[in-house]
């Protein structure tokens, strides 16, 4: 459905991927992990189109992305959550998924269908109750649900969720997992899933890619993930770090 071949990014001299190849089958949810600075955002940048590749190309259904803006991959049908989540302040829960509903894949819709259609995702998402609220006046966590709630109003095939879970407690996260899977199974929408910490991708994803400095170490379910030797070392590197 997606595919990645050779994609290379370089900021300056440093390289940020080095010959990423990837897939993406229809239905799947498929994780993508590894340390901070590891890539993994600069890969979904260059998926959406906010940056280009040094070298490499992806295609969506046989059509080649890296010419495209971002607002046309949106249409086409793929829509992301960013990590650093902005919301527009002044505007509801409801507007700001609104707007996902009336920027999204295929346009020709109107503000009455966009609501309903917002309500639905709101409410996937457990924000019904917070429809009104400023997303000034929503807590970070509730701003992320929002987040998720807009990409999946543009009606996307597939959805790239950048963290989702970062910041989350233990049963937040186990809840945003749970809603992973609605995501797929409800509303037929293909994940491709970042998250740093492994362990909470590592009951939901199906297929797991790894990424390290730039480079992809380990592909596969993650049983076999968590059992490489490269992918441990990778982590306890990090982990051995101060702080
Ligand atoms: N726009 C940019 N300009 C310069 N360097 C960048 C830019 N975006 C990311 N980087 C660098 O590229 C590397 C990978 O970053 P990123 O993709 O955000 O990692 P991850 O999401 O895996 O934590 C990091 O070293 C980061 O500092
Ligand atoms: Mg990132």
């Amino acid at each position: 459905m997606l595919e990645g071949i050779g994609i290379t990014k370089y900021f300056g001299g440093l390289a940020a991927l080095k010959e990423v190849d990837f897939s993406l089958k229809e239905g799947e949810i498929l994780g993508l992990i590894g340390p901070n600075g590891a890539g993994k955002s600069t890969l979904f940048n260059i998926i959406n189109g906010f940056i280009r590749p040094t070298s490499g190309v992806v295609r969506f259904g046989g059509i080649e992305l890296t010419r495209l803006k971002p607002h046309q991959i949106c249409m086409l049908g793929i829509g992301r959550t960013f990590q650093m989540v902005k919301p527009f302040l002044d505007c509801t829960a409801l507007e700001n998924v609104m707007m996902g509903a009336i920027f999204g894949k295929g346009n020709g819709i109107d503000l009455k269908e966009a609501r309903d259609l917002a309500l639905q995702c709101l409410d996937l998402v457990g924000l019904m109750n917070k429809k009104e609220v400023l997303a000034r006046n929503l807590n970070i966590v509730e701003r992320k649900f929002v987040e998720i709630a807009r990409a999946l109003a543009t009606r996307p095939k597939i959805v790239l969720l950048d963290e989702p879970l970062a910041g989350l407690n233990p049963m937040e996260i186990m809840d945003a997992c749970k809603l992973v899977k609605r995501i797929r199974d409800e509303f037929n929408v293909t994940v491709f899933w970042v998250e740093h910490v492994m362990r909470a991708i590592m009951g939901t994803a199906e297929r797991v890619i790894v990424l390290h400095y730039g480079e992809k170490i380990a592909e596969g379910k993650p049983s076999e993930i968590s059992r490489d030797r490269r992918v441990v070392e990778a982590y306890l590197g990090e982990e051995a770090m101060p702080g």
